[in-house]
């Protein structure tokens, strides 16, 4: 067998496939050129920066499984893989709580104006008066999508004491009760959420959700954070209602171009924004890591499919 790890993996990730002493596995800075090496591989890992899309597809004639470390599979052409027989699988769940942990954090930012704390001490200035903040306490958080992420959210906003409501067509009423989470509308999540935070993936129901009318039918002051993927907000809407003030705050991971080079958010006070670095924990990077090559190894040597 032959594995190309695309991009940078943890040392436990390589071990995985160097335990099978007939497998030849290449690191990205084994592979100058990506399209040559596929020529004769079974298998390739990625994360979010390599783009798998028909054009590569076509140098791999005998690849067999691409495997993301990570979630979002929007980085791969999932059709044109089916299509040549080749299996896309991810790792729902390994970075779930590296994404909770900074969706809280980012919450935390915003409501406290930590980076602008930050920023004018830095600058020399004591801006003591200006920095007063409000708490998560008591505030209605509005979870849109109830996966493992959004339900790792959940359980700690509600240590911060929290109201937790969530909108997820796919959730039962057991897994919501059992978290303490009131089930409503989409247009009830948007109206009765002081913070609101995305965790849904992108499909063509969830992209732009947040826009120009959505955005109208918020509280006035509302907080969104996006810890999920830049395309389910218009960013252009979200701008405009940054700068009138009907949305108070954002905390932004994500965004439709990455990396971000311009911006209608730079300059805007009451935005925090950060380069998608919600999974990029030392723990979450060794957990998809070693999760995708167990995987991969097995599909290869079994036929197991798991998470496609
Ligand atoms: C994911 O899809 O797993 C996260 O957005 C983090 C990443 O892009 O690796």
């Amino acid at each position: 067998m032959k594995i190309i790890l695309a991009e940078k993996v943890s040392p436990a990730t390589l071990a995985v496939f160097k335990s099978e002493p007939d497998w030849q596995v290449l690191t990205h800075d084994q592979v100058p050129d990506l399209p040559a090496a596929l020529a004769n591989a079974d298998g390739l890992v990625v994360r979010s920066a390599v783009q798998v899309d028909d054009k590569l597809l076509a140098f791999a004639p005998r690849l067999r499984v691409i495997g993301r470390a990570g979630v979002g599979v929007d980085n791969i052409d999932a059709d044109a893989a089916t299509r040549r027989g080749i299996v896309v699988m991810n790792t729902p769940g390994a970075n779930a709580i590296a994404v909770a942990e900074l969706t809280l954090g980012l919450m935390i930012a915003l409501g406290r104006q930590i980076p602008k704390a930050n920023a004018t001490m830095h600058a020399g200035k004591w801006e003591k008066k200006s920095l007063q903040g409000v708490e998560l306490r008591g505030k209605t958080l509005g979870i849109l999508g109830l996966g493992r992420i959004g339900l790792e959210v959940a359980r700690r906003a509600r240590s911060f004491g929290m109201e937790i409501i969530g909108h997820d067509p796919f959730v039962s009423a057991a897994i919501a009760r059992e978290n303490q989470i009131r089930l409503v509308s989409v247009e009830e999540l948007f109206r009765e959420s002081d913070y609101l935070t995305l965790h849904v993936g992108l499909t063509p129901q969830t992209a732009g959700i947040i826009n120009e009318a959505s955005i109208a039918t918020m509280k006035k002051g509302i907080r969104i954070i996006n810890c999920a993927r830049g395309e389910l907000i218009v960013e252009e809407a979200l701008a405009e209602a940054l700068k009138s003030g009907q949305v108070g705050g954002a905390a932004l991971d994500v965004f439709h171009k990455e990396p971000l080079k311009d911006s209608a958010f730079f300059g805007l006070e009451n935005v925090i924004l950060t380069p998608h670095i919600a999974g990029s924990t030392a723990e979450a990077q060794e957990a998809v890591g070693i999760q995708i090559a167990l995987q991969v190894r097995e599909y290869l040597k079994l036929g197991v499919v798991q998470n496609a």
